[in-house]
């Protein structure tokens, strides 16, 4: 009999809200409650997937228009699901991928007019899947774009749009998890990581078989 599928989780919120560091602490939570688990990340994940990545988040805010990012987002996703997130799933294996889709129905089809539409056209021909469960982090915006535009990353084409395209980030999550309660919670990101971590393994711990 083939292995029962792992769970498929995806954490989300706005830039610098902390979501790498609770991807990664829940992994670890996971792994310690001995389920084999995959750590992964959008744009990127897999090989080409990280190639386009760098196209997306480096370079001048303008550099692409809306359509042409949920294009690239949902090519690299694309790849990401045949390489990574679909092998590791069937295996039996848990993926936590730090975004995925509602980043794009929010970053793309929520901030720059209403590409909504656009956006889930182009994921339900060419992605179909969502996962079992997400976690919005959500905190202020200003304390956020401070700790994210101090990593200096290189990567700050989206931190770059500024403070009001954070908000309506923000608001725009506020609505996703409203819109898909089933699989979206909303997390408090303002609180201590450590309270944060545990509220989310309490929350995926639930959900678990
Ligand atoms: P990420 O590596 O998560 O950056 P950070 O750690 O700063 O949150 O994502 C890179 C940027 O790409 C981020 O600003 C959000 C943006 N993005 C989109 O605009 N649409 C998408 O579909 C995805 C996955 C990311």
């Amino acid at each position: 009999m083939p292995p029962a599928r792992g769970l498929f989780i995806s954490l989300e919120g706005i830039d610098g809200s902390g979501k790498s560091t609770q991807a990664r602490r829940l992994a670890e939570a996971l792994r310690a409650s001995g389920r084999d688990t995959v750590l992964t990340r959008e744009p990127g994940g897999a090989s080409g997937a990280e190639e386009i990545r760098r196209l997306l988040v480096e370079g001048d805010p303008d550099r692409w228009s809306p359509e042409t990012e949920i294009l690239l987002f949902t090519a690299a996703r694309r790849d990401h699901l045949e390489r990574t997130i679909r092998p590791a799933l069937e295996a039996g294996r848990d993926v936590i991928t730090d975004r995925f889709a509602d980043s794009t129905r929010v970053y793309q089809g929520a901030t720059r007019g209403d590409l909504r539409g656009l956006v889930d056209q182009i994921h339900s021909a060419a992605i179909g899947v969502e996962p079992d469960l997400t976690l919005i982090l959500d905190m202020d915006p200003e304390t956020a774009l401070v700790r994210g535009l101090a990593r200096d990353s290189g990567e700050d084409r989206f931190e770059d749009f500024g403070l009001p395209f954070q908000q309506k980030l923000r608001v725009g999550f506020q609505a996703l998890a409203r819109e898909y309660s089933d699989r979206c919670h909303l997390i408090d990101a303002n609180a201590d990581p450590d309270q944060v971590a545990s509220n989310i393994a309490e929350i995926v711990r639930r959900r678990l078989p």
